[in-house]
C-alpha cells in the first residue's frame, strides 16, 4: 500500500547560473559523485516501496532527462506538468493518479534536491510516519533539529517536545517566517524545521485539499476519469491553466489542525543555494571547495565551479562563489547569495 512521489518540478534558481531552466539541479551531479539528485533520492526509498510505487511530477520539458536518469520507471509513473505551479498542484496531481490506482494508498511526497546521511533513522522514520497515516486521519512531517534561523524554512511548533511519543501533534507551522522570528522560533527551543517530506493517506490528502484548497481538489477530482487514459495529458494542460501558484506548506499545512510530527536525527540538508552546497562538500587545506580546472592563490572558503574545459585563476577572494555555466559567469560573496534570484531577475529583464 505504500507509494512515494518525488516532486521534481522545480528550477533551482538559488544555484543560478549553474541551475537553470535547461539544467535544474535535481538532474545534475551537484555532488560530484557520479549521480545526480534525482538518482540519490530514489535509491533512498528502496526499503519503503517497489519501484512500480514510486512516482515522478516534473516539468514536461524534462521527460527526456527523467527517462534516461531513471530507466527502471515505466511512463505511467512519470506525471508531467506544462507548468509550474508549485507544490500543492503537484501533489494534487500525484495523489489523486494514485488514488485511482489505489484507493487506500499510503503516501511519502520528498522533494528531489536533499540529502539524508543517515539512512537506516531515515528509513524508520517514515516507517513510523506510515503506521501513524495508516490508522488515524493525519497528515505528517519529519521534523529537523534547527540550527541557524534559516528563513528559507517551515518552522514547527511542537506541542509536547518531552513525551515519549515518536509521532508527535504540531501546534503551529509557519512557512519561511521573517528573520526575527526565526530567532524567536530557534531560540525558544519548541520548534523544528519541517524537512519537506509529508506522509499521509490518500483519503486524508484529498479531505484537506476539499477543505483547504476546494477549487485545486475541484479540479483534479473532475478530471479523475481521466487518469490512465489517452485524455489525461490533454485533461491534465486545462487543469494546470485553471490552479493558481501555490506551496502545499502555505496551501494545507499552515491551515490543518490534524498535522503530526516525527522529530528525527538523518543527517539532514536541503541543497538549496551554494553556500549549503559548500557545507556539504568535501573541502580542500585552504576550505576551498573546487569543481573545474582552477588554479587558486590566497584564496579560502570559496566555492568555484566552472566548466573543465576552461583554465580559471583566481587570486585574492575571501568567502566567495565564483559560478560558470554556458554565458553566464557569476562572482559573489558567499554570505550574499541569496541576491542570486534578484540577479537573476535582472538578467532576464536585460535581455
Ligand atoms: N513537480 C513540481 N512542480 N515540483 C516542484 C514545483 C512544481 O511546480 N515547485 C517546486 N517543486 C519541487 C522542487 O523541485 C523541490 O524538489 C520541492 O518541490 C520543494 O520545493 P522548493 O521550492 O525547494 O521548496 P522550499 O525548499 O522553498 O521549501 C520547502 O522545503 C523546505 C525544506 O527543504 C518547504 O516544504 C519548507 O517548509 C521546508 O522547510
Ligand atoms: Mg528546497
Amino acid at each position: 500500500n505504500n507509494y512515494v512521489v518525488i516532486m521534481a518540478g522545480g528550477v533551482g534558481t538559488r544555484f543560478w547560473p549553474y541551475s537553470r531552466v535547461t539544467n535544474p539541479k535535481q538532474f545534475q551531479d551537484m555532488l560530484g559523485i557520479g549521480q545526480s539528485l534525482i538518482q540519490i533520492t530514489i535509491e533512498r526509498f528502496k526499503n519503503i516501496c517497489p519501484d512500480e510505487n514510486i512516482y515522478i511530477v516534473t516539468n514536461a520539458d524534462y521527460y527526456g532527462l527523467v527517462k534516461k536518469q531513471l530507466p527502471q520507471l515505466a511512463d505511467e509513473q512519470i506525471l508531467l506538468e506544462p507548468t509550474m505551479r508549485n507544490t500543492a498542484p503537484c501533489v494534487a496531481y500525484a495523489s489523486y493518479k494514485i488514488q485511482k490506482r489505489n484507493p487506500n494508498a499510503n503516501i511519502v511526497v520528498a522533494p528531489a534536491d536533499q540529502i539524508i546521511h543517515k539512512l537506516d533513522a531515515f528509513t524508520e522514520a517514515l516507517l513510523t510516519a506510515i503506521n501513524a497515516a495508516a490508522t488515524e486521519d493525519v497528515l505528517l512531517t519529519l521534523g529537523i533539529q534547527p540550527t541557524r534561523p534559516d528563513t528559507g524554512y517551515g518552522y514547527i511548533k511542537v506541542a509536547d517536545m518531552e513525551s515519549l511519543s515518536k509521532v508527535k501533534k504540531v501546534k503551529t507551522f509557519t512557512e519561511k517566517p521573517n528573520l526575527e522570528l526565526a530567532l524567536e522560533f530557534l531560540e525558544s527551543g519548541d520548534y523544528v524545521w519541517n524537512a519537506g517530506i509529508f506522509i499521509f493517506n490518500v483519503n486524508t490528502i484529498t479531505k484537506a485539499f476539499r477543505r483547504y484548497l476546494p477549487d485545486i481538489h475541484g479540479i483534479f477530482n473532475e478530471l479523475k476519469e481521466d487518469f490512465y487514459s489517452l485524455k489525461e495529458e490533454e485533461s491534465i494542460k486545462k487543469a494546470y491553466s485553471q490552479c493558481h501558484n501555490i506551496s502545499i506548506d502555505y496551501g494545507i499545512m499552515e491551515k490543518a489542525d490534524n498535522v503530526y510530527v516525527v522529530p528525527c536525527d538523518l543527517g539532514w540538508s536541503d541543497l538549496g543555494t551554494w553556500k549549503s552546497l559548500y557545507e556539504q562538500s568535501p573541502k580542500n587545506k585552504d576550505g576551498n571547495v573546487l569543481s573545474g580546472n582552477i588554479m587558486t592563490y590566497e584564496t579560502a572558503k570559496s566555492i568555484i565551479k566552472t566548466p573543465e574545459d576552461r583554465l580559471v585563476v583566481v587570486q585574492g577572494l575571501d568567502n566567495y562563489i565564483v559560478a560558470e555555466y554556458q554565458n553566464v559567469l557569476l562572482i559573489c560573496q558567499k554570505d550574499q547569495e541569496q541576491r542570486i534570484k534578484q540577479f537573476l531577475d535582472d538578467a532576464i529583464k536585460q535581455k
